[in-house]
């Protein structure tokens, strides 16, 4: 039973005010948990409560969320069973009339309902993933990691139009080989960079991947399907690349502008661009390559670019089971990215992951690029199986919080199996 809910203003990753919360229980178990906060945000996602006080943490201090957990969330779920994580969640989305939770406070009510899980968790005695896993199996699935390598966008001060560059280890055969494989193509891709006469590769962007010292957005791809060979592993075959275009901000309501290219795209060129780098590079996923609510874009996108490679929503769906819903039904895309806080609460990212499931898209769990040090994310990709996991690059510490949990399980459970390629969708949905 739930006895006792404490929250406070904590930093996340990039140094600004997120929710940490408390939640204690009647036997004197407690879980804890610090929320995650996006930077290149979708519309349709659950709304975070900020201060509107310039005079703190320049307008993202977090107070008022603090003060909605005291006031309004702590009540609603003291005195439940934290064990039953759908009741606690369903008392939470009570407190708000708005499905996105912007009066509550999405960022205040997925902190309480965080450390639920956790303090009913801590209390069942069993490690985090074994306590969400639903469907009965006891083996833990370790996911297929993708890797940011190259970061440009709303995380790297637009060194690049598209966001992401990530390696995607295919041919490992655990999760400890894809991870070396992947740190391996990082270092591989620092080096060549750092030998083409450009950067400084100690700057690091918002998730850790490398920024800067590139002139266009394909000489992004290029550098890193060779730091693959570099590496001494095999484009392709050993690692694969996928990027996340995080297309909304590059639409300007007509076209895609690429400031690194030069360019606007209207959007049937820009998809021809895309389908070229995808002939041109190893690409086996490809995330939010066009406006979120372009859906009849996305419809006919789907087939050409969906077939044998991963076509993943992130702030097309934005962990909303409703939305997804449309995309099944549409045929959009093949693949969901699934963030906790995109929801607001544990049981509704779960549903979104079932839902996935049930209709044959992959699910790729995934932190934010302003993230904290907690691992529960990386517990909770394993016992709900999703098969795929996002966290950024394999340093800094919010990071490698996430990547360590991992290779802890991998290490400590005899029989984990490794999620591997087969994780990823090729055909359209
Ligand atoms: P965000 O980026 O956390 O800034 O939204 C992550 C992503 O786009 O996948
Ligand atoms: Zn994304």
């Amino acid at each position: 039973t739930i006895t006792d809910v404490v929250a406070w203003e904590a930093l996340d990753s990039r140094g600004r005010p997120t929710v940490g919360c408390r939640v204690g229980l009647a036997g004197g178990a407690s879980g804890r948990a610090i929320v995650p906060s996006g930077a290149s945000t979708g519309g349709h996602e659950a709304r975070e409560l900020r201060d509107a006080d310039p005079g703190r943490y320049d307008g993202y201090g977090v107070r008022d969320a603090v003060a909605s957990v005291t006031t309004t969330l702590a009540p609603l779920v003291t005195g439940l069973d934290a064990a039953d994580q759908e009741a606690a969640d369903a008392a939470l989305e009570s407190a708000d009339d708005d499905p996105l939770l912007g009066t509550a406070g999405a960022n205040a009510v997925l902190a309480v309902s965080l450390a639920t899980l956790l303090a009913a968790a801590a209390a069942s005695g069993r490690p985090l993933w074994q306590h969400v896993s639903t469907d009965g199996d006891t083996a833990p699935l370790l996911p297929l990691p993708m890797v940011n390598i190259v970061s440009g966008g709303a995380h790297a001060g637009r060194a690049l139009d598209i966001q992401d560059v990530l390696a995607v280890p295919v041919g490992a055969t655990s999760f400890a080989q894809a991870l070396e494989w992947a740190a391996r193509v990082r270092a591989a891709t620092a080096e060549l960079l750092a030998r083409r006469g450009g950067t400084t590769t100690a700057l690091v962007a918002d998730e850790g991947g490398l920024a800067g010292g590139l002139t266009d957005n394909e000489a992004a791809l290029a550098l890193v399907t060779d730091a693959v060979e570099h590496a001494g592993l095999t484009p392709g075959d050993d690692v694969a690349l996928a990027i996340d275009i995080a297309a909304n901000q590059l639409y300007d309501g007509a076209g895609y502008r690429l400031d690194r290219d030069g360019v606007t795209l209207t959007p049937a060129s820009w998809l021809r661009r895309l389908e070229q780098w995808c002939r041109d590079y190893p690409v086996v996923s490809l995330e939010d390559v066009l406006a979120e609510d372009d859906w009849a874009g996305w419809a006919a996108a789907t087939p050409p670019l969906g077939t044998d490679r991963q076509l993943l929503g992130d702030d097309l769906f934005a962990t909303n089971a409703a939305r997804l819903r449309q995309g099944i039904d549409g045929g959009v895309a093949n693949a969901v990215l699934v963030k906790p806080n995109q929801a607001g609460t544990v049981s509704r990212a779960r549903r979104v992951t079932e839902l996935a499931r049930a209709a044959g898209y992959a699910t790729v769990i995934s932190a934010r690029s302003g993230d904290t040090e907690d691992s529960w994310l990386a517990d909770l990709a394993v016992g709900w199986r999703t098969g795929q996991i996002k966290v950024g690059s394999t340093m800094r510490s919010e990071r490698t919080a996430k990547w360590n949990r991992l290779l802890e399980i991998e290490a400590t459970s005899p029989d984990a199996q490794f999620a591997g390629a087969a994780a990823l969708s090729r055909s359209p949905g």
